[in-house]
């Protein structure tokens, strides 16, 4: 049967304990599993690292909601990132990220795995020319493109389909980080993508209170390969936050359907103030992606982005003048925050062809009512 989105996102991995009949599957907060003899399991169990139920049991939810086979549940989003990394790539690998990726993943490859002799090209992904040309040059150890779209601070919108064909014609692997998305918008496996990356700890997670990552795939090989270095290093989450993932993951749908709406709200309401010189967010006609966006994604995303006329210094009184926008680096919860991505998430990468403008801030919409948070951003700019 091919229930909604919502149905598998409550029920899939979810049954109910067979011992007690509990609806919700219990935490298993043990690191280890008794055995009826030497190497007589009860069941598929022995210990925490290469495998807990809690884990499975998200694994299996998030899996069936981005059209997965295997998912694979990490301690944070840069430890799923750093898995596929070192799954897919070898010494003489190169990776083509997109112009505007999340600070941490630029840092990732330029800072850590450029000594593992790995080559990271930043391009702009949204040009099928510069992407062909990227890939045109001979990799030993094969290519992989990191795709982020929404890209993170920017919401630049990538065709996901039209860059896997690309990619896929030069033998090369894509990944999407669909955070800024989630399942619920976009899934990019149906689009053509061979692997997807989450920071959890954002809106599958839904209620920053924890940090987590996850890596979803349906090639059988790669799983295996993502099974073996997940359990060989341990990049896996603990049992308790794969259980509060998996609570968060069953409301997905309605929290995404109030932060797309109220960050429409936001948008709509920051483009017509004067003290605001560009608004970005993909649900606006006046965004560049946002074709793109309408037809590769459900709805448009929680996240909006917006420059603030009179520079670098207005934009980090307006950050700090807010009350009901927290401001705090992360997004995707039910809280609304803002930060200032120069000064704080992408302060990694200043200097770089990766930088941000100063004068930019990023709100992660939350789902308060709407009219609270457009008096408090109304406020601020005041
Ligand atoms: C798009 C994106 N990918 C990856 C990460 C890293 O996730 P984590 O902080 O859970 O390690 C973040 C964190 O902000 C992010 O925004």
């Amino acid at each position: 049967m091919d229930h909604g989105f919502s149905t598998r996102a409550i029920r899939a991995g979810q049954t109910p304990d067979p011992v007690t009949g509990a609806v919700v599957p219990p935490l298993y907060l043990t690191s280890t599993f008794v055995q009826d003899g030497v190497g007589r399991m009860r069941s598929d169990y022995e210990y925490s690292r290469a495998g807990n139920p809690t884990r499975t049991a998200a694994a299996t939810q998030l899996a069936v909601l981005e059209q997965g086979t295997q998912a694979f549940i990490t301690g944070s989003g840069m430890s799923a990132t750093d898995l596929v990394l070192r799954t897919t790539l070898r010494p003489g690998s190169r990776v083509v990220l997109g112009r505007d990726a999340y600070g941490g993943t630029t840092r990732l490859l330029t800072q850590v795995l450029d000594s593992w002799g790995i080559e990271t090209i930043v391009a702009d992904l949204c040009e099928a020319a510069v992407l062909e040309e990227a890939l045109s040059r001979s990799a030993s150890g094969g290519q992989l493109v990191w795709v982020e779209t929404p890209s993170n601070p920017l919401l630049q919108v990538c065709d996901i389909a039209a860059v896997a064909e690309v990619a896929h014609t030069h033998g090369a692997r894509v990944c999407v980080d669909n955070t800024f998305a989630s399942p619920y918008l976009q899934n990019p496996l149906v689009l053509g993508a061979d692997v997807v990356v989450h920071s959890t700890t954002k809106y599958l997670g839904g209620h920053s209170d924890l940090v987590g990552g996850a890596v979803v795939v349906r090639d059988e090989e790669l799983a295996e390969a993502l099974k073996l270095l997940q359990n060989a290093v341990g990049y896996v989450s603990s049992p308790f936050d794969a259980w509060l993932l998996m609570r968060g993951m069953k409301t997905l749908a309605v929290r995404m359907d109030r932060h797309c709406a109220n960050a429409m709200a936001v948008a709509t309401f920051l483009e017509q103030h004067p003290l605001v010189s560009r608004v970005h967010y993909p649900g606006l006609p006046s965004h560049p992606g946002h074709e793109t966006a309408a037809r590769q994604m459900r709805d448009f995303g929680g996240m909006v982005s917006f420059n603030v006329a009179g520079g670098r210094a207005e934009s980090i009184r307006v950050a700090e003048s807010t009350s009901v926008f927290l401001l705090a680096e992360s997004l995707g919860g039910v809280e609304s925050l803002v930060e200032h991505p120069a000064a704080m998430t992408h302060a990694s990468v200043e200097g770089t062809a990766s930088a941000v403008d100063d004068d930019l801030l990023r709100l992660s919409v939350g789902i308060e009512d709407i009219d609270d948070l457009i008096d408090d951003l109304g406020r601020a700019l005041a």
